[in-house]
């Protein structure tokens, strides 16, 4: 009788190979490379022009790279901006017809229904989003990049504008997602929350790909004797030179 050894892998979803960024002379990204699995919470931190907004444009398909490749899920990618491309005189259900019949969607209004429902938003439905809170927008901005359906979301600085009620909402909200297996990547400058919900970080510091691993890893990475993840972050910044 043989026993065969079982090893479970998460599926590919998304990745980096090799990717490079120039805006001109500047070097935005330099050979990133990185693979994440299915239903994978994934945090990119690194200080201000590290290229985090750089790296997830292009993920998104909504910026070329100048080298190398990616790797993309069977289905779509959803993309959050950081600033809502919202229309603020449209009312809330408005913004998301127009945005699933620019997608395409083989049924815009079932996708709007589903939204609205997923995003809690259907009390707000006829308000004009120019009136909304910044965490209903943000809401709404989420509702549009889901619209799709996607294999992985792709969210840029999410809850940076948020107050700590709606942050912890937020956080539900896209833990509930990686659960039921999209994808999910997000930056933020919020160290603290990446530690708290992410489960792989990656680290990024003037478009180098400084580490990848889980938060525990990172901080064993950095040795101990940092109060938290922050100081540590920033320690393990300064004895790399940055
Ligand atoms: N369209 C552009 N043209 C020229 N340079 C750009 C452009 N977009 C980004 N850059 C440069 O690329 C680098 C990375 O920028 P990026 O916006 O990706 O950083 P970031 O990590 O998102 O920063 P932040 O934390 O401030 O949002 C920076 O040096 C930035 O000035
Ligand atoms: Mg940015």
């Amino acid at each position: 009788m043989s026993t065969t050894a079982v090893t479970v892998e998460q599926a590919t979803t998304l990745a980096a190979r090799s990717l490079t960024k120039r805006f001109g002379s500047r070097v935005a990204l330099n050979a990133v490379s990185f693979t994440l699995g299915q239903g994978q919470l994934v945090g990119i931190i690194g200080p201000n022009g590290a290229g985090k907004t750089t790296l997830l444009s292009i993920l998104a398909d909504v910026l070329p790279a100048s080298e190398g490749q990616i790797v993309r899920p069977a289905g779509e990618i959803g993309w959050v901006p950081q600033q809502p491309a919202l229309y603020s005189k449209l009312s809330v259900v408005e913004n998301l017809r127009l945005f699933a019949r620019l997608e395409k969607l083989a049924d815009p209004e079932q996708a709007v229904r589903r939204m609205l429902a997923q995003t809690g938003l259907e009390d707000r439905a006829q308000e004009e989003v120019a009136r909304l809170s910044g965490g209903n927008q943000q809401r709404v901005n989420i509702a549009i990049g889901l619209l799709c359906d996607p294999a992985a979301l792709l969210l840029d600085e999410p809850s940076a504008a948020l107050d700590p009620r709606q942050r912890e909402r937020l956080w539900e909200f896209i833990g509930g997602l990686a659960g039921r297996g999209t994808t999910v990547v997000f930056s933020t400058h919020n160290v603290a929350e990446a530690e708290r919900y992410a489960d792989q970080l990656l680290v990024l510091v003037d478009g180098e790909l400084l580490f990848t691993g889980t938060p525990a890893e990172l901080q064993r990475a950095v040795g101990e004797g940092s109060r938290d993840l922050e100081a540590a972050f920033v320690r393990f910044l300064h004895e790399r030179g940055h």
